[in-house]
């Protein structure tokens, strides 16, 4: 240890004086632009078209609302955008220590005007979810049109990045036209709750912030190896014996709910994950005879393993347990895991062996997992949801529905690409998330490596494109927990936001750079403790002491 420090220490200080060297042209043009073009939107929209008239349009707190217009099919009482404009307008105004100057140029703008073409506010978003809009920002009006009130959501989050405050600290809007869409349907975000338990309040902020990065699913792994701290009404021994602790690190029913509808109210689907057959030891405690017991030599090691696939009680207690998530989760899709499942335990069990000569699997033990998975994917049928899988279930050659989803998570068994250009021709959609462990922190701008991944750089035919619906940042837990959860996360996730929403064409580093360190003050602004970028400052600073 004493001897390989100095070296490491070493290592790093000239990596950072690299770093620095060639960050320097990215430094200056930030700081020209002092906090980068007020009014730069992050993820950058689609088509932006400045008006070449220059005006704007000013905003007086007190006299600015959000309505409905009447043509739109959506109205007061449509809880996703009462609740929306009310946020919104918290947002943009209520850090404001002055109205601004009362009397200065032009006539004030009162409302921003909201069109929904489609009725519906009660449901839940969807993987068909129509996100798209318009914002007419004139000086005459304020016009904000949408398909469904998901798009009307993403809107009013451009809006609120559009506003911006001049000398005299009078809130403005800049005259503008804006169509927008997002590049992919899925654009998640991976919290896991089980290597340490994250406090209601950190998943409920996690998702403001979503919303800000226009994310558009929460995956949630709740449960796992070291802890389960998902609540079940079926079987409350699970947490009652697998969380951390059972009355202060679980998620109660009313939790769960609540996540759901914040979520909602925000255009966010939460896609829960039980993960098995394997990173299930948590699970065992409190489902006596669910996991396999291990051998050392001929006698009973003690350990367990993955779950025993071999029992008719396994099936019962699987049935039963996912019945409870079908009905607590509304999203059509469920996470079903399948990844990493160790065979030493199942190959020290001499029951499990004997099983394998019978259902003639010979010493292959993928098939016993395949066994496994394909009655678990037969039991979620059943129930009518869809699947999202890991590519383990994919690879071991599983028979699975047309319509389940492959989420790609190796980054070199296969090369990641390769393993999308695979899977998308065997007909599955993809979910890319290899490039995109966010739990992994390196020195440096280490959000530009996920910026500058191309979900579609792979051999393919344009049908094979069409399968990949998007991705999802993960941020596994082994050594993230509520103190640097916010940090880590933001705004490196905002690379992967608009990876997943803009133009494949919005790659440039230098121009990300400068709107997503604007966009990181914004996030401060807003009470995020976001992580800076590199040297520099923002005119409101974290000030969450
Ligand atoms: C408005 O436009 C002016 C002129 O292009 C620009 O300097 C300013 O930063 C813009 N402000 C906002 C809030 O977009
Ligand atoms: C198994 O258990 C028996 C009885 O406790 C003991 O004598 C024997 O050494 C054990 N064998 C192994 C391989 O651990
Ligand atoms: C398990 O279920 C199958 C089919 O339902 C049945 O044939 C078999 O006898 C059962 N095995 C045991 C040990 O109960
Ligand atoms: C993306 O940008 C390119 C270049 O500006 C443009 O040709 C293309 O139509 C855009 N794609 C979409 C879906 O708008």
């Amino acid at each position: 240890m004493a001897a390989a420090s100095p070296r490491r220490q070493a290592r790093g200080h000239a990596g950072a004086a690299m770093a620095a060297r060639a960050l320097l042209a990215l430094a200056a043009a930030a700081a020209a632009a002092a906090l980068g073009p007020a009014g730069a939107v992050w993820p950058q929209p689609q088509v932006e078209r400045a008006a070449p008239s220059g005006g704007r349009c000013r905003l007086l707190p007190r006299r600015f609302g959000f309505a409905y217009a009447a043509a739109s099919a959506v109205g007061p009482g449509c809880a996703v955008l009462d609740q929306a404009f009310w946020r919104y307008w918290e947002l943009l105004f209520a850090g404001a220590r002055s109205e601004g100057n009362e009397q200065p140029w032009g006539k004030p703008c009162t409302q921003l005007l909201v069109s929904v073409a489609t009725p519906g506010c009660d449901g839940f978003p969807s993987l068909d979810s129509k996100e798209s809009y318009k914002l007419s920002i004139s000086e005459d009006s304020l016009l904000l049109s949408a398909d469904a009130v998901w798009g009307a959501l993403r809107g009013l989050e451009t809006f609120s990045q559009l506003v911006g405050r001049d000398e005299d600290g009078t809130y403005y809007v800049n005259e503008t036209e804006i169509v927008d869409f997002p590049r992919f349907r899925h654009r998640g975000l991976l919290l896991d709750t089980s290597r340490h338990y994250l406090p209601l309040k950190a998943i409920l902020q996690t998702l403001d912030v979503m919303a800000y990065n226009k994310f558009n699913v929460f995956h949630w792994h709740i449960v796992d190896d070291p802890s389960f701290p998902y609540e079940s009404v079926t079987f409350p021994e699970l947490s009652r014996k697998g969380a951390f602790n059972a009355i202060t690190h679980v998620y109660t029913a009313s939790d769960v709910k609540a996540v759901i509808e914040y979520a909602r109210l925000r255009g966010i689907r939460v896609i829960a994950e039980f993960d098995t057959p394997g990173h299930t030891l948590s699970w065992g405690p409190g489902a006596p005879g669910l996991l396999t017991p291990c051998y050392s030599g001929k006698n009973l090691s003690g350990t367990y393993g993955p779950i025993n696939p071999i029992l008719n009680s396994t099936y019962e207690f699987v049935t039963r347990f996912f019945q409870e998530v079908n009905a607590v989760f509304p999203d059509f899709f469920l996470h079903l895991g399948g990844d990493e499942v160790d065979f030493t335990c199942w190959k020290s069990n001499p029951k499990i062996r004997a099983f394998m000569q019978e259902m003639g699997f010979g010493d292959d033990f993928t098939k016993l997992e395949s066994f496994y998975i394909q009655r678990l994917l037969d039991i979620i049928s059943s129930f009518g949801k869809g699947y999202v899988v890991w590519q383990e279930v994919f690879d071991n050659g599983v028979k699975v529905r047309p319509d389940t989803i492959v989420h790609v998570w190796k980054e070199n068994a296969t090369p990641y690409m390769q393993e999308m250009a695979q899977v998308t021709k065997a007909g599955y959609r993809a979910l890319l998330s290899a490039p995109w462990y966010l739990n992994h922190i390196s020195y440096g701008q280490d959000w530009m490596e996920a910026y500058q991944v191309e979900p579609l750089k792979f051999e393919g035919s344009p049908e094979q494109k069409d399968r990949v619906i998007g991705g999802e940042a993960c941020m596994w837990g082994e050594y993230v927990d509520v103190t640097n959860l916010t940090p880590r996360l933001w705004p490196r996730a905002g690379a992967v936001a608009e990876r997943l929403w803009s133009n494949a064409t919005v790659r440039n580093l230098q121009d990300a750079y400068v709107r997503l360190a604007n966009f990181r003050c914004e996030l401060l602004r807003r009470g995020i403790q976001a992580q800076p970028l590199f040297t520099g400052y923002c005119d409101h600073e974290f000030s969450g002491f």
